[in-house]
């Protein structure tokens, strides 16, 4: 690779739990989630030739301009910094599905910004990167740092916690689009019914006990799904616990469904039965 050309893996997430405490003065909910980073990644390539700043991909609808949160990302960090990061062409190779809960735009600005910090020589520590990440979007301050982790507040005061026992996660993209500001809408007009035992899923963490969390997995948007949508997920969550799962549920606003398995062939059947009805399937593994 020419010294002009740099490359970053942008990783996607998952929630092992999500909760949503309440709705914030600034508009913003307060937010409980642990988080997970697994290894379906997006290979970002960047390239300082051309002029001004964009993203090129293999998707026709994914933004290129200062709407794609790499972009926004890079230029925040010009501003914080005062480095130039122009000229420069965000080459990403997308496998992370797109608005699909598992932070793939998020996890593209967290590359930028890591790339950036390196390039330039500004050498920002990782909460000052943060800080940068944060003003972009609410899971950036997470996608920088990785990991399994406790993210509250808007989802940027993060803890980090012991490890998720290795295991293999099925991805599964139902084909419906979700829009994240409707569903927290959702959320503040009707009573929260179920929430997800956090507690004991951060007691699972520490004593190493994939099943104890596999068998908390729960996210409070999978209650506000329209009946169809909410149809769906059930479906799949049912299909990847009929096929072995220790336990399955939608990440962030969805409506990725996951499933863990301590099983590879399990998990690989999973991923086949799943892969004939949404393309947008995948097998993957905890990072
Ligand atoms: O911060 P980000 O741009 O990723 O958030 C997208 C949208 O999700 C916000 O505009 C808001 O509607 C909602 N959100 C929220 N509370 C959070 C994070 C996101 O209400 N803690």
């Amino acid at each position: 690779m020419s010294a002009n050309v740099g490359q970053e893996r942008a990783y996607a997430k998952i929630n092992l739990s999500l909760d949503v405490l309440g709705k914030r003065e600034d508009g913003y909910h307060e937010l409980s989630m642990v988080m997970e980073t697994v290894d379906l990644a997006d290979t970002l390539t960047f390239k300082h030739e051309g002029a001004g700043l964009r993203v090129e991909s293999q998707i026709s609808f994914l933004p290129t301009d200062r709407t794609n949160l790499a972009v926004a990302a890079a230029l925040a960090f010009q501003k914080a910094t005062g480095r130039a990061v122009e000229p420069l062409i965000i080459e990403m190779d997308k496998r992370i599905p797109v608005c699909a809960g598992t932070a793939g735009g998020s996890s593209d600005a967290a590359a930028t910004l890591r790339y950036l910090n390196q390039v330039t020589g500004a050498n920002l520590s990782l909460q000052a990167l943060q800080a940068i990440g944060e003003t972009i979007g609410s899971d950036i301050p997470y996608c920088l740092m990785g990991g399994t982790a406790l993210a509250e507040g808007r989802g940027e005061r993060l803890t980090a916690l012991p490890p998720l026992p290795k295991c293999a996660v099925v991805l599964c993209k139902p084909n419906f689009p979700i829009s994240t500001g409707m569903l927290f809408g959702e959320l503040d007009r009707c009573k929260i019914r179920r929430r997800p035992d956090t507690t004991g899923i951060l007691a699972a963490l520490e004593a190493g006990d994939l099943q104890g969390v596999a068998r908390r997995l729960y996210n409070v948007f999978e209650d506000v799904l329209q009946p169809r949508q909410k149809r769906t997920v059930e479906g799949i969550k049912n299909t990847l616990v009929g096929e072995g799962a220790l336990g399955a549920a939608m990440t962030g606003t969805g409506p990725t469904v996951f499933g863990l398995f301590d099983d590879e062939t399990l998990a690989q059947n999973a991923y086949k039965t799943l892969a004939e009805d949404y393309p947008s399937t995948f097998l993957c593994h905890t990072l």
